[in-house]
C-alpha cells in the first residue's frame, strides 16, 4: 500500500523558490484561471516545482506554491499528500519506479516486480540505490490494469510486464537509453495478446472504407466555371410564369401517367 508521507527534516530544504523562467510560466498558467480561481492551478505548478527539484517535492515547495495561490498551506499539502504523482521524499536521479500494487497487478504478478526492485534497488521503498541512481515504491491503481502488471516511471508506463522485461527497463534506464513505453510483450495497446479475436473479416474494413470513400458530387469545376458568375438572390432569373388554371381547370384532377 502506498504511503504518503513527507521526508524527514533534515533533508528538507529550508527554503524553495521557481527559476525565473518557471516563474513566468506559473503565473501564465494562473493567469488561465478567472479571478479568485488561481488554486485551480495547483497541481501544475507543485508538478514544475517537483521537476525543478530534482524529481521530488518538498514542504517548503508545497508552502512557496500554496502563497503564490492564495491558498492555506494545509490545502496544498492535501493535495500533495494524495496524488501519488507527487513524490515526497528523495528520490533515484535515473528513475523513481512507481509499481503498482493493487489487486489485478498482484494476480498478474506484481509480487515478481516488487522482488526485483528489492534486489536490484534497495530493500525498502523510497531507499535510493548506494549509487543514487534509482528508487522504489509502491502505489495504488495507475489506471492500466487491463495491463497488468505495469509500472509508472517519471510520466511513462510501462505494461505486460515480466520480471525478465522488468529488468531490462532497469537496465535501459541505467545505461540512458530508457525503452519504448507502454506494453512490453509486443501486443498493440490493449488489444488481445497474439492480436484481434473480434472484426477479424476483412469485408467489414471493405465496407468502412468504401462508405468513407468521397461521395461523387457532379462534374468538377473547370477553370471557365470559376470565371461564370455566380447565381445569387439579386441575379437569379425570374422563373417563366405559369399560365393560370382556368376555373374548369382547377376542379380538374390530374390524369394518372
Ligand atoms: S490494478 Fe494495476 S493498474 Fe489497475
Amino acid at each position: 500500500m502506498s504511503v504518503r508521507r513527507t521526508a524527514p527534516a533534515a533533508v528538507q530544504p529550508k527554503e524553495f523558490a521557481f527559476t525565473a523562467e518557471n516563474l513566468a510560466w506559473a503565473k501564465a498558467q494562473m493567469a488561465k484561471f478567472p479571478e479568485g480561481r488561481q488554486a485551480s492551478a495547483v497541481i501544475p505548478l507543485m508538478w514544475r516545482a517537483q521537476e525543478q527539484h530534482h524529481g521530488w517535492l518538498p514542504e517548503a515547495a508545497i508552502r512557496y506554491v500554496a502563497d503564490m495561490l492564495g491558498m492555506e498551506h494545509i490545502r496544498a499539502m492535501e493535495v500533495a499528500t494524495f496524488y501519488t504523482m507527487f513524490l515526497l521524499q528523495p528520490v533515484g536521479k535515473k528513475a523513481h519506479i512507481q509499481v503498482c500494487g493493487t489487486t489485478p497487478c498482484r494476480l498478474r504478478g506484481a509480487d515478481d516486480l516488487f522482488e526485483v526492485c528489492k534486489h536490484r534497488i534497495a530493500h525498502d521503498p523510497f531507499e535510493v540505490s548506494a549509487d543514487g541512481n534509482f528508487s522504489w515504491e509502491e502505489v495504488e491503481c495507475l489506471g492500466a490494469c487491463v495491463n497488468a502488471p505495469m509500472a509508472l516511471i517519471w510520466k511513462d508506463t510501462y505494461e505486460d510486464l515480466t520480471a525478465e522485461s522488468f529488468e531490462k527497463i532497469i537496465d535501459g534506464f541505467a545505461a540512458g537509453n530508457p525503452p519504448k513505453p507502454g506494453p512490453q510483450n509486443g501486443r498493440q495497446f490493449s488489444a488481445p495478446e497474439g492480436g484481434p479475436t473480434t472484426l477479424t473479416d476483412p469485408a467489414v474494413y471493405a465496407a468502412q472504407s468504401k462508405a468513407a470513400a468521397p461521395q461523387n458530387t457532379g462534374p468538377a469545376l473547370t477553370d471557365s466555371d470559376a470565371k461564370k458568375p455566380s447565381v445569387t438572390a439579386s441575379n437569379r432569373e425570374a422563373p417563366e410564369p405559369k399560365a393560370p388554371l382556368s376555373k374548369a381547370g382547377a376542379d380538374k384532377k390530374p390524369k394518372p401517367n
